[in-house]
């Protein structure tokens, strides 16, 4: 399977602190059945912060530090992009820079406690500009997950969502759970990540996820998130996702399930 969202070089922001950690991070990865994984730093301040020249050179030394290692895995470069009013800029079509392994699919972020005024309007000249935007880890963010709905209508046009494997554990809470669960019973999520920092809590072990996932989604569906749709953005290839025209009708639970837990 494929991890497309990791913190794994070390040094570069809030991820792996040291080489050391990286090599137990992709050694943990490997274990869980992880072949391929994309390298997505956090890029803070469009054209001010990390360069993609520099992500590409650290993903290779990586690389080369896992081969010695006898670790079988294969990294890509790319990069998580905090939504800001740079941030298009920095994206150049047809290049691949500060996309998920070079291609035309940029992972973002979107800022933790709002929701930009013009969100929708970015979203749409990108892919004008022939990107397609992953939204990372939809289900962690609040003011999203308040209109499901306008996330539904931003996938109806074309945009991709990644989920987090600790979101689907429980990690973030029961409230994410929650919401990670609703996305893949209305397929509204497309890949997993990690989003590994550490190696004691939110590493790339994704096991206990991969297994909730299968359960929920079925073999098919997870199949797509696991392998199929992350191996065609390694290979720049369009993917197609069946949105659903509306979502299912949240369970409420009631009185005494909220009172009692
Ligand atoms: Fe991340």
């Amino acid at each position: 399977m494929i991890d497309v969202h990791c913190h794994v070089i070390p040094g570069v922001d809030d991820g792996s602190p040291d080489l050391e950690t990286s090599l137990a991070l992709l050694r943990m990865a490997v274990d869980c059945g992880t072949t391929d994984l994309i390298c997505t730093p956090h890029v803070l301040e469009a054209g001010r912060g990390l360069a993609w020249d520099t992500i590409t050179e650290k993903t290779k030394e990586l690389q080369a530090e896992a081969d010695r290692a006898h670790i079988p895995i294969r990294l890509y470069p790319g990069a998580e992009l905090e939504f800001n009013a740079e941030l298009a800029d920095i994206l150049e079509e047809g290049t691949g820079r500060y996309c998920l392994a070079g291609s035309r699919y940029p992972l973002i972020e979107l800022p933790a406690l709002s929701m930009p005024t013009h969100i929708d309007d970015f979203l749409y000249d990108l892919q004008v500009r022939g990107f397609v935007p992953v939204i990372a880890h939809a289900e962690r963010h609040s003011p999203l997950m308040h209109e499901p709905e306008r996330l539904l209508r931003w996938m109806q046009q074309g945009v991709l969502v990644q989920t987090n494997s600790g979101s689907i554990t429980g990690m973030f809470g029961e409230e994410v759970a929650a919401r990670a669960k609703r996305l893949i019973e209305n397929h509204m999520t497309c890949f997993l990540g990690s989003d590994a920092h550490r190696v004691k809590i939110r590493n790339t072990d994704m096991t206990e996820a991969v297994g909730a996932l299968r359960s929920m989604a079925g073999a098919g569906y997870a199949e797509d998130i696991l392998e199929d749709n992350p191996r065609r953005i390694l290979k720049n290839q369009p993917i197609s996702w069946d949105v659903p025209e509306k979502m299912k009708e949240e369970k409420k639970k009631g009185f005494f399930a909220k009172l009692f837990g």
